[in-house]
């Protein structure tokens, strides 16, 4: 495909209308279709597993697949512009590659691949955390197959990982216990799931195309096989702790604090990975985050200004964390890896 609109075809309207998302009820999914849906610009579709019990988003339309069945995924993804896969970390190893097949089989020209985390080009952090492999190879099936990405790289949720329990940031707000990693001080960048929706938004309603070769605009083209960095904050344990007891109207002496040094932890999370014990993975995971000397933080490399992004308020982000708390609680299977 040419990469002007005024070489496309008569009747190519130069903008992404239909949208299919895998996981539109989940985490990250759910934030990302409502966003879409709120722009009034784009017909979304559900990919969804027939016996699915996630409740989805009001005014998506629903097409049903089973992953054992390429036809019924391919069916459903005919026609579609773009899609974002949010898949869960606890699904088989096997099903994003399913639906990248499916996709390009169908004539799906983008693809938002599972991802959103750390940023793609810090390569020692992805091995590191045993993640990076997983997700370039997801990006390298999808060019194999003739097809072009847009990943989103936000750093870890920031409601999500301080209401996901001990092994996220550090907190168990049951307890009011809270694990600081070596002195508390490191600072990452992360994100809100309101804040991932919004960006995903904001790239699929730019043009696609630019006009011409005179036309600099920003257009979805221009993150082609690359990566959408964004932030919300850039804080440090001790930062969250100091907006959980704003939030919480809690004083340092209600809450129990310990510290664990990052690389200790995170041997000993690997340790458990190794033996199969997949608690260990989200001790390794945000313990080699926060390394004092190679911290995740993208904050240099964001998009937030060229999508129009806003500011965001650090205690606001902490009380919807605060708010998630009993939700996640309930996702036992999830919460434990
Ligand atoms: N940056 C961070 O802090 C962070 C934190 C957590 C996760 N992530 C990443 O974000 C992505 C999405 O995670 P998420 O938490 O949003 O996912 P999720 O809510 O756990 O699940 C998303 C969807 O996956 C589908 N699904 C669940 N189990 C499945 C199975 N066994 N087989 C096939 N489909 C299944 C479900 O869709 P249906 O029921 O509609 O079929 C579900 O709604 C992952 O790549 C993950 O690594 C990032």
């Amino acid at each position: 495909m040419s990469k002007y609109a005024k070489d496309q075809p008569v009747g190519f309207k130069n903008a992404i209308e239909k949208v299919a998302i895998v996981g539109a009820g989940g985490t990250i999914g759910s934030h990302i279709a409502n966003a879409l849906l709120k722009t009034g610009k784009h017909t979304v579709t559900a990919i969804s597993r027939k016996d699915s019990g996630n409740k989805l988003p009001e005014g998506i339309i629903v097409a049903h697949v089973n992953y054992d069945d390429e036809a019924t995924i391919v069916a459903a993804l005919k026609g579609q512009q773009f899609l974002i896969i949010t898949m869960a970390p606890t699904a088989p190893r096997d099903t994003h590659s399913k639906i990248v097949q499916a996709a390009a089989k169908a004539g799906v020209p983008y693809i938002m691949p599972n991802a959103y985390g750390p940023d793609i080009d810090n390569v020692k952090l992805g091995q590191d955390t045993l993640l990076g492999p997983v997700a370039k190879a997801n990006r390298d099936e999808i060019e194999r197959l003739g097809m072009q990405w847009i990943t989103v790289c936000c750093g870890f949720w920031y409601d999500y990982s301080l209401a996901g329990g001990e092994a996220r940031f550090g907190f168990d707000f049951d307890k009011r216990s809270l694990t600081i990693y070596d002195d508390g001080n490191t600072k990452i960048s992360t994100s809100t799931l309101a804040q991932v929706g919004r960006a995903v938004a904001k790239v699929l309603s730019l043009k696609e195309l630019p006009q011409d070769e005179n036309d600099n605009s920003l257009t979805l083209s221009t993150f082609l096989n690359k990566g959408v960095y964004i932030k919300s904050f850039v804080v440090s344990q001790n930062d969250m702790f100091e907006s959980v007891k704003r939030v919480t109207g809690t004083t340092d002496a209600e809450w129990t604090l310990t510290h664990e040094d990052t690389k200790k932890r995170y041997e000993d999370g690997m340790a458990q990975v190794k033996v199969g014990n997949m608690a260990g993975f989200g001790k390794l995971l945000y313990a080699r985050s926060f390394y004092p000397d190679e911290s995740s933080d993208l904050s240099e490399k964001v998009h937030n200004d060229l999508l129009g992004l806003p500011d965001e308020n650090l205690d606001q982000a902490t009380k919807a964390g605060v708010e998630l708390v009993k939700e996640l609680q309930l996702r036992v299977e999830r919460m434990a890896s």
